[in-house]
């Protein structure tokens, strides 16, 4: 049965083949570092190693890792991997990228993980999607008596719970943002446009107001194809939480980038701090707010409002602070 009024044929209905953020690589210089950062203050887990790499989940990460750090001499990101709703959404998500002209290239996963298809995308950034995961399985003794916990809080630091997104530095906001709407499905959710230039883009495919953000690079550094890391997030859980870990953080000496504060894009309550080996790392929490408009339209912030877009409250905004940059500021 048809449905009682006229269908626009040229509604674009959602692609939802791609499913959730799984994991992400960061390079560190200083890996016996950050893994302290990781596991001591924000109570994450080793979940194997490989080489020059250490794999990590958060208590509430229900697969093997969700978080991969390798040794290199500079901070920066590898690959951001993408968990897809069937193995068939991934063969049509690799199909759908060849017949748009994207290289794809099958490998064997990492720990934990099945046969994954990288690409690049315009900025340079290495995703990789995948469908076989391993779940992870608590030792009798971390289990937790709340089914739906895969572990035991911990009862280290301010555990985190999972991982929440990823902010990639590009040098062209709206052409990477095009390449995941058009190739992965992504909604845009929120973005900042000023001067007609995109600065900024909050993408999902999922009720969360993002998995991915965009984030124009004003060093340049990012130009060419060669696209950094703004940050990566981890949800945190509740605003007490995000306070004693800002205080945490000063404790042990750590440089807290921004924040406490709350965002006006994401409504998220945040604070960024460096790891000691050089990447910027988001708390991110209070859950924001969520979307499940099927049609949801873009907010875009201006010059008018783009200030509270950033920081709501909390830490004022300097522009010539950290907020377009990988490196802290000297
Ligand atoms: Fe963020």
């Amino acid at each position: 049965m048809s449905v009682p009024f006229p269908i626009d044929e040229t509604y674009v209905e959602p692609n939802f083949d791609v499913a959730q953020l799984a994991s992400v690589e960061i390079f560190s210089p200083k890996v016996d570092e950050t893994l302290w950062f990781f596991t001591e203050l924000l109570g994450m887990s080793e979940s194997g190693r490989d080489g020059d790499s250490v794999y990590l989940r958060a208590y509430e990460d229900y697969y093997h890792h969700s978080l991969k750090v390798t040794y290199r001499n500079e901070p920066g990101i590898g690959r951001t991997t993408w968990r897809t709703s069937s193995p068939q959404a991934l063969g049509r998500r690799s199909s759908a990228l060849e017949a748009n002209g994207v290289a794809v290239s099958w490998r064997d996963g990492d720990l934990g993980q099945g046969p994954a298809a990288d690409f690049v995308s315009p900025s340079g950034h290495t995703h990789s999607m995948l469908w076989e995961v391993d779940y992870y399985e608590a030792p009798e003794s971390e289990r937790s008596r709340l089914l739906s916990r895969p572990q035991k809080r911990p009862l280290k630091g301010v555990p985190v719970r999972r991982l929440d997104h990823v902010n990639h530095l590009v040098d062209d906001v709206t052409a990477n943002r095009e390449f995941l709407q058009d190739n992965l499905g992504f909604r845009l959710r929120e973005n900042i446009v000023v001067q007609q230039r995109e600065a900024a883009a909050w993408m999902s495919v999922s009720p969360l107001v993002h998995e991915i953000a965009n984030l124009a690079d004003r060093t340049g550094r990012s130009a060419g194809g060669n696209g950094g890391l703004h940050h990566l997030a981890f949800w945190y859980g509740f605003p007490q939480h995000l306070l004693d870990a800002a205080d945490m953080f000063t404790d042990y000496g750590l440089t807290i980038d921004i924040g406490p504060g709350k965002h006006g894009a994401t409504q998220a309550q945040f604070l960024y701090v460096f790891e000691p080996g050089g990447n910027r790392v988001e708390l991110f929490g209070d859950v924001g707010y969520l979307i499940f408009d099927p049609a949801w339209k873009p907010l875009t912030w201006t010059e008018k409002d783009v200030d509270k877009s950033l920081i709501w409250y909390g830490s004022p905004l300097n522009r010539e602070f950290t907020l377009f940059s990988d490196r802290v500021a000297v």
